[in-house]
């Protein structure tokens, strides 16, 4: 089979690269690539675990799999190129966490596989990425999802609906121990090129609402900065969540109401009750954000992103100085410049900031935000950041060479 590179989401560069890398390791054609672009949030920030409304998108940075099927049965032997290191892994033994830490993404996904009965051929499987890690582009989502499409193409068992994110995510849980929610793997898995993907996490449902790139473009500033509390914080604030919902009889803090959150003033601490306020309004804000999006009125849009990130800083306390500036010198250059709004992604205490800016100027943004960012942070000696205008990417999918 030819590769068909109408594919627009994927340059030619990251699949002929995963190709010939593949080709260089294993002296082999691989059989099929699987690819799953990173994501960000536009808005919905830390409220996927607790039953809400969350509007990720999918980029076009992706993690290509490429894998063979081998003449050694029960065993996976896998590369990563990003981390220029290899291991095995022995599909008759247990599986359980390991060092180093990336290769727990491949060990959950496989464990998934195994524990569900699908049984899996002995494979050769190379890794390699576009997604900056650490850049709360959702690197490991991307990574868990693109190996289990590698799985489910070398089993021929294909995991329908919400079966693979939720075995993905489960994977995360249990082998990477980050008790993350389920907006990453859905994100990744079911995105459309061009659209926003509105999910509601307390029944699952998707509405794929289209970004405008006509007019719109949506910039991502990486601070290349990863404070160490990030892990621990998350968990924190998602104990937190549980607590209130749990104290209050509620299922998840999405039943949670303005009157209820009220007459439990005094009952809780201080920063549960602003997570509490943090998720009640920020689901509001998700929904307002749609409907201007929809209604083409981007600076109310914008509105609501600077309204989010204020929140995740102030009340959900998940932002970090760094962040904060971006967020602040995207919107000093205000809609003369072309920025509409701004807001940290993902999980926080570093990563990225988005920026929701107009199409013909967002290069410029990014480049201004960049550069007078980093003219600061010289004497400071921080990492330096980068940004780059995103395109709005379909979800994951795999490209086959063989036939069945
Ligand atoms: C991380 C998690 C997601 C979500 C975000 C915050 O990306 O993996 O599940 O909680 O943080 O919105």
């Amino acid at each position: 089979m030819t590769l068909d590179f109408s594919d627009k989401d994927v340059s030619d560069f990251e699949l002929e690269a995963v190709i010939s890398k593949f080709k260089k390791r294993f002296n082999c054609h691989p059989d099929f690539v699987s690819i799953a672009p990173g994501r960000v949030n536009l808005i919905g920030g830390h409220v996927d675990y607790n039953g809400g409304l969350v509007l990720p998108l999918a980029v076009d940075r992706h993690t290509c799999v490429a894998g063979a099927k081998s003449d050694e049965a029960g065993v996976l032997v896998v590369h990563s190129v990003r981390e220029n290191e290899s291991f095995v892994v022995d599909l008759d033994c247990p599986m359980i966490a390991a060092r180093p830490n990336w290769t727990n993404y491949v060990r959950g996904v496989v464990h998934g596989f195994l524990s569900r009965g699908i049984e899996l051929p002995g494979l050769k499987i190379l890794i390699d990425s576009t997604i900056p890690s650490g850049s709360g582009l959702s690197s490991s989502a991307s990574l868990e999802v693109a190996t289990a499409g590698i799985l489910e193409v070398a089993s021929g068992v294909t995991l329908k609906g919400n079966k693979k994110p939720r075995l993905c995510q489960q994977a995360e849980h249990e082998f990477a121990n980050v008790p993350c929610g389920i907006m990453d793997q859905f994100a990744v898995t079911f995105a459309q090129r061009g659209c926003m993907l509105l999910l509601d996490c307390r029944d699952e449902s998707i509405e794929h609402v289209p970004f405008d790139h006509d007019q719109l473009a949506l910039v991502v500033i990486n601070s290349h900065v990863r404070h160490e509390l990030s892990e621990s914080e998350y968990a924190n604030r998602h104990q937190r969540c549980e607590t209130v919902s749990t104290e209050l009889g509620l299922e998840s803090l999405r039943d949670l109401t303005w009157s209820m959150l009220d007459r439990s003033r005094g009952q809780f601490d201080e920063l549960s009750f602003l997570c509490a306020e943090h998720v009640l309004r920020e689901n509001e804000r998700t929904l307002k954000f749609v409907q201007h999006m929809k209604n083409e009125d981007w600076s109310q849009a914008g509105e609501m992103l600077y309204q989010s990130h204020v929140s995740l800083s102030e009340k959900f306390q998940v932002s970090c100085a760094e962040l904060d500036e971006l967020v602040a010198g995207a919107r000093k250059l205000g809609p003369e410049e072309g920025v509409l709004g701004a807001r940290m992604t993902g999980a926080g205490f570093g990563g990225s900031v988005i920026v929701l800016a107009e199409r013909e100027k967002a290069s410029d943004v990014v480049s201004r935000v960049v550069e007078d960012y980093n003219r600061i942070g010289v004497p400071l000696s921080r990492p330096r950041a980068s940004g780059f205008v995103a395109k709005p990417a379909g979800g994951a999918r795999v490209i086959k060479f063989v036939a069945d």
